[in-house]
C-alpha cells in the first residue's frame, strides 16, 4: 500500500485525486485548510465513500513549517496541490498568495529535503508561467481568435510572470526544478490549462467552466471580461489524473521536468463558444454581461502537450463536449444539494 499526501486535497482536483488512489486501495492523507469555499463538500463526499483506515484528514496550512514536516514524514508520494487559485485574489492581496503558493511550496520542498528526500512531489503549476503572450498574433475569426504559433507553446517558450499569481505560482515552479537539480529531489512539474470536471466549485475568479455551467443551471448570467473570442485547451479531470499517474510511474525520466498540461488544440474553446454550448445542454440562452477585458488575460493558449506524450506515453481522450456535458449532469444533480 503505497503513502499518498495530497495537499489541497479538499479541493477539486485534489478531491478527485483522493478518489483515483483510494479506489486503487491506497493510504490517503489530505493536508488542506479547507479555505476554498464550498471544498467541505468534497471532504463529506470522500469520507462517505472510502475507510477511515485509508483516508486520514489533517486541517493545515502549507504556511506553516512545523505542519507541513509532519505530514510530509513517510510519504511515498506527494501531490502539492495547495493554492491560492485566482488572479484576481493575487491582485487584490499579493503577500497572502506569495505566503500561500510561493512560501507554502518552498515549505513542501524543505521538508522533503530534510525527512524525506525520497518522496516523488508533483506540483500544478499553470501555463500563466508563460505570462501574456503578447508576440502572439492572435485575429478574430468568428466566436474566437485564432493563431497559427499559439497553437504551439511547448516547454521551452520563455518564462515570463505575469500577475502576482503568475509569479508565485512560477517561484513554486522554478523551486520545483531546482531542488531536483541541487538536491536530487524527485519533482514533477506540471503546466496546466484550464481544467474542469465533477467536485468543482467554480466562481467568477477561477474555475470558469464550472461557473458558467452553474450560472446556466441556476438561470443566473455569466459576466465575461473582453470579447469572450479568447480561446483555452480544456482538460477533463479523468484526462489530468491518468496524467499525473503516468507522470509518477515514470518518474525515473520525469523528475526533474516540466510538462505541459493541457487538452491540446481539438479540446480548445473559446468563451463564447462555451456559452452556446452550455446553451445547447440547458436548452436556454445564456444571460451574458461584458467587461473591459483583464489585463495580462491570454487571448490563445493552446497547450504543446507532445512532451508528456513522448515521456509518459500521455494524451487527452476526453472531447470536451463530452466532458463539459458530464460536468453538466454532475452540477444538475448536485447544485441543489451544494
Ligand atoms: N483548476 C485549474 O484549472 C488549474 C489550472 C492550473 C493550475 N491549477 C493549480 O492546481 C491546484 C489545485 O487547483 P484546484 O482547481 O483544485 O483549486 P481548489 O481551490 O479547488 O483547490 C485548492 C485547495 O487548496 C486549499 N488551500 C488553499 N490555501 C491553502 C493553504 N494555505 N494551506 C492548505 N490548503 C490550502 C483550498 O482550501 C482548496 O481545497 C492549485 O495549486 C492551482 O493553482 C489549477
Amino acid at each position: 500500500m503505497k503513502k499518498i499526501l495530497i495537499t489541497g486535497g479538499a479541493g477539486f482536483i485534489g478531491a478527485n485525486t483522493a478518489a483515483l488512489y483510494l479506489k486503487r486501495g491506497e493510504k490517503v492523507t489530505i493536508f488542506d485548510n479547507l479555505s476554498r469555499p464550498g471544498v467541505k463538500h468534497n471532504l463529506k463526499w470522500l469520507e462517505g465513500t472510502y475507510s477511515s483506515r485509508q483516508l486520514r484528514i489533517k486541517v493545515g496550512d502549507v504556511c506553516h513549517f512545523d505542519a507541513v514536516r509532519e505530514v510530509s514524514r513517510g510519504q511515498d508520494v506527494i501531490f502539492h496541490l495547495a493554492g491560492q487559485t485566482a488572479v484576481t485574489t493575487s491582485i487584490e492581496d499579493p503577500r497572502y498568495d506569495f505566503e500561500t503558493n510561493a512560501l507554502g511550496t518552498f515549505n513542501i520542498l524543505e521538508a522533503v529535503r530534510l525527512i524525506n528526500p525520497a518522496a516523488v512531489i508533483l506540483y500544478t503549476s499553470t501555463n500563466k508561467v508563460y505570462g501574456a503572450m503578447g508576440r502572439v498574433n492572435a485575429a478574430r475569426r468568428g466566436k474566437r481568435y485564432y493563431s497559427i504559433e499559439s497553437a504551439n507553446i511547448d516547454e521551452s517558450e520563455p518564462l515570463d510572470f505575469y500577475s502576482p499569481y503568475g509569479c508565485s505560482k512560477g517561484t513554486g515552479d522554478q523551486y520545483m526544478l531546482d531542488y531536483a537539480r541541487i538536491y536530487g529531489l524527485k519533482t514533477i512539474v506540471f503546466r496546466q490549462s484550464c481544467i474542469y470536471g465533477p467536485h468543482q466549485f467554480g466562481m467568477e475568479d477561477q474555475g470558469w467552466v464550472a461557473h458558467f455551467v452553474s450560472q446556466a443551471i441556476k438561470g443566473e448570467p455569466v459576466t465575461i471580461f473582453g470579447t469572450g473570442k479568447q480561446v483555452r485547451d480544456m482538460l477533463y479531470i479523468a484526462d489530468l489524473l491518468a496524467a499525473f499517474d503516468g507522470a509518477v510511474r515514470r518518474s525515473r525520466i520525469t523528475a526533474g521536468q516540466a510538462y505541459n498540461i493541457g487538452g491540446g488544440v481539438n479540446n480548445s474553446m473559446s468563451l463564447l463558444e462555451l456559452i452556446d454550448y452550455v446553451g445547447e445542454l440547458t436548452g436556454r440562452v445564456m444571460r451574458v454581461k461584458f467587461l473591459a477585458a483583464r489585463s495580462g488575460d491570454q487571448k490563445v493558449f493552446i497547450a504543446n502537450i507532445a512532451k508528456a506524450r513522448r515521456d509518459f506515453g500521455w494524451r487527452p481522450k476526453v472531447h470536451v463536449k463530452e466532458g463539459v456535458k458530464s460536468l453538466y449532469f454532475w452540477l444538475r444533480d448536485n447544485t441543489s444539494t451544494l
